[in-house]
């Protein structure tokens, strides 16, 4: 059953609601639970928790649902700026749960004079390749965080041992012109460890099912190719 009122928005995000209601996004809604509980681990209750690049806010609802203590969803490009993408499916979903969850319509490149303050966690997820210096961002967001950090992001050149990113010529990566660069995961590691995280988890996300770190019977091979590219989710703890 799709939920009242949701069919005058174009969503991202896909929800599920408590009393069975459903809205159909682009990203599929078992995958994002399934990429849920890959980032809200350990769990999170008590926490207070950043979500940059929110959009629908599917994570900024569900880090509410898991007991954080505040969330503050940000975007910009999505919301207000030139993405396809509106507010009105976050504040849709935020009306119909009664949510407490804070906003602010903030760029990315902003964030560092915007003054937000820290966080015990910060979500970095879906954005690291869309930005033209994804050093910058990543920083930005590193120094708003008190413990955890967990980046989403594509990830290239999985045979390289060096740490380097991959520049995608406009409209190459998904036919979408706003992908720039995608890092190999040392070169992830290298840059949480600067920024002062040095405990680092990589992870394959779900939906990567042929993510080369992933050893699995259910396929094969997981050599990776060398110019595959594979989405990961990174712990960071400081
Ligand atoms: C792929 S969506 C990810 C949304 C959500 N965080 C998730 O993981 O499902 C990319 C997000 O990055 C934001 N963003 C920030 N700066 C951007 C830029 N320069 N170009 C494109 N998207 C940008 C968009 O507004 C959007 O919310």
């Amino acid at each position: 059953m799709q939920a009242a009122g949701a069919e005058h928005i174009t969503w991202f995000h896909s929800f599920q609601f408590e009393d069975g209601a459903t809205i159909k996004g682009l990203r599929d809604i078992e995958i994002l639970k399934a990429e849920a509980d890959a980032i809200f681990s350990p769990e999170i209750s008590g926490k207070t928790v950043l979500d940059i690049g929110a959009w629908d806010g599917y994570f900024s609802f569900e880090a509410e649902r898991r007991g954080a203590a505040r969330v503050l969803a940000t975007d910009h490009f999505c919301w207000s700026g030139e993405g396809w993408g509106t507010k009105a499916g976050f504040d849709f979903v935020h009306d119909r749960l009664g949510s407490h969850v804070e906003t602010r319509d903030v760029d990315v490149g902003d964030l560092p004079k915007a003054d937000l303050g820290q966080f015990d966690l910060v979500l970095f997820l879906g954005v690291f390749y869309h930005l033209k210096d994804p050093y910058a961002g990543l920083e930005a967001a590193a120094s708003m965080c008190r413990e955890h950090i967990v980046v989403e992001t594509v990830t290239a050149l999985p045979l390289e041992t060096l740490p380097a990113m991959r520049l995608f010529p406009p409209g190459e990566l998904d036919n979408d012109p706003t992908n720039f660069f995608a890092p190999n995961i040392p070169a992830l590691e290298v840059m949480l460890r600067t920024f002062g995280f040095n405990r680092i988890e990589p992870i394959p996300s779900p939906a990567s099912l042929k993510h080369p770190l992933r050893p699995s019977s259910s396929w094969r091979p997981s050599r990776p190719k060398a110019n595959g590219v594979y989405r990961t989710i990174v712990h960071g703890w400081r």
